[in-house]
């Protein structure tokens, strides 16, 4: 047995490879990646861009939270010259005077500015990691974080161009205090894209006295058309909504900030993040105005839906659904190797029906015995009936959510099919059609991995249909999985 496969045949601890594969990115490259199993499709030609966390720190001082890493780029252009890659970090105004200073000089979702509760007193001003997801539109790529505005970035070099308020939609012209409070409304990094119009439509909610939820639509051509504001009942945690034909979605979990914690310094936001009694309630929006209509559903927490669409009465939306809110310091240990005790989501369809509002039954059906996330769809079903999913996931006898895995999720038959790359971590998957396609299943899933043997990142290309690996790639470094990225065409 050769050096090299006696080692890859070595049992790995998961936590300790879960560690690793989330050492700071050091370095920016320019190169194009081998093959190391498999053909390119010859087909395939675009670009991935993906988005996360490169680093959990700034020279020495650890941040205190998963979602506090420094935004950083992958980029993979498919041509027929094979795949080139580019990294890059975004570079905000904040990520550049921390560079400079070479320490922590903002608060930020689960990080105090280190020194005790009166060096963050009052501190509003948070770091805009720009660390969470990518999209495309109207020919601008910005990266996203929801707590401020998008960054522009230039799609071929990576480079960071302008923080955008899209023409001073994104400028708050409220009062006084409120502008204090949040000078720039937030943009929620989970826009989604009407496949009919092509229009944009997102949401941002404003922390305050009165917690309100923003609203917008940009238009094909990227123009900001349409701000509405709804003011919320509670201030709760919200990082996704949906869309259908006709309805935006959004789940209000029951989760409450403290805010006073976090005014006074004491504690950062994800500190005071906690369950609060009650239901979840799902509101439903047309898609111009703000009549809500509202359902209640058993209590759950929820990061990320799949897909949302219309059946007759009913409005139909899948998510990765938790039963309840991750406690506050149990996502953090996630930075010491200690994911274990996450919740491990499950993929499951809400059923609303729309005549029966006043008492408001959801009905759930759970899609999957296997935990899944970051679930994607072929972008052709995007607000219409969809059958398939696909997501991380992980074996059916494992506890923690470690993502070593990709399934496929049959909503008809309610079946799965799971392929497990253990020791291997696997990323996001990205659905890409094949050119001229009819079936729905038919193209390849593009997801960022982590070969722990080589301590590299990798690109996985398989086929979506049954999950065989079409093509894999070496990547010249480690990256950490991220959290999401983006297609972009040829
Ligand atoms: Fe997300």
């Amino acid at each position: 047995m050769s050096a090299a496969s006696a080692q890859e045949n070595t049992p790995l601890d998961l936590a300790e490879v879960y560690l690793r594969s989330n050492e700071p990115v050091l370095d920016e490259v320019d190169t194009t990646l081998p093959v190391v199993e498999g053909t390119l499709p010859p087909e395939l030609r675009g670009v991935l861009v993906r988005n996360g966390p490169g680093r959990m720190e700034i020279h020495g001082q650890r941040y205190g939270h998963p979602f506090d890493g420094d935004g950083h780029l992958n980029r993979f252009e498919f041509s027929p010259h094979g795949v080139a890659y580019r990294n890059r970090y975004v570079r905000t105004r904040e990520f550049l005077a921390e560079e400079s200073a070479r320490k922590i000089l903002f608060r930020n979702f689960g990080t105090n500015i280190p020194g005790g509760f009166h060096k963050n007193l009052l501190r509003l001003r948070f770091k805009n990691a720009a660390n969470t997801s990518v999209v495309m539109h109207a020919g601008r790529l910005h990266a996203l974080w929801e707590g401020g505005l998008p960054h522009r970035i230039d799609p071929h070099s990576l480079d960071t161009l302008a923080r955008d308020d899209l023409g001073g939609a994104l400028r708050n012209d409220r009062s006084l205090l409120e502008r204090w409070m949040t000078p720039e409304l937030p943009y929620s990094a989970h826009p989604r894209k009407d496949p009919d119009t092509g229009d944009l439509y997102n949401f941002g909610v404003v922390a305050g006295r009165q917690p309100a939820l923003m609203l917008y639509r940009l238009d094909g051509a990227g123009a900001c058309v349409q701000r509405e504001r709804l003011v919320l009942p509670a201030m709760g945690f919200m990082h996704d909504f949906t869309l259908t034909a006709h309805h935006r979605v959004f789940f209000l979990t029951p989760t409450a900030f403290d805010l006073p914690q976090f005014l006074l310094g004491l504690r950062p936001p994800a500190d005071t993040l906690h369950t609060r009694p009650g239901p979840t309630q799902i509101l439903v929006l047309p898609r111009r105005g703000t009549q809500v209509r509202s359902f209640t559903a058993r209590p759950c927490f929820i990061f990320h839906f799949t897909n949302a669409f219309e059946d007759g009465p009913h409005i139909i939306v899948d998510a990765a659904r938790m039963d309840r809110l991750p406690r506050a310091g149990v996502v953090s240990k996630q930075l010491q190797g200690k994911p274990d005790e996450l919740p491990n989501p499950r993929l499951t369809r809400f059923i609303l029906d729309t005549r029966n509002n006043r008492s408001g039954r959801v009905e759930e059906r759970q899609l999957s015995d296997h935990g899944g996330e970051l679930a994607t769809i072929n972008p052709a079903h995007w607000t219409r009936p969809h059958r398939y999913s696909w997501s991380i996931g992980s074996p059916l006898q494992r506890r923690a959510p470690f993502s070593t895995g990709l399934l496929k999720v049959d909503a008809e038959t309610r079946s799965s099919l799971f392929r497990d790359f253990d020791p291997h971590l696997t990323g996001e998957p990205i659905f890409v059609p094949r050119p001229h396609s009819r079936a729905e299943d038919d193209g390849w899933l593009l997801a960022m991995g982590y070969d722990p043997h080589h301590h590299t990142g990798e690109l996985l290309v398989l086929d979506a249909a049954d999950l065989r690996t079409i093509c894999r790639l070496h990547m010249p470094h480690h990256s950490p999985l991220g959290f999401h990225g983006t297609w972009i065409p040829a």
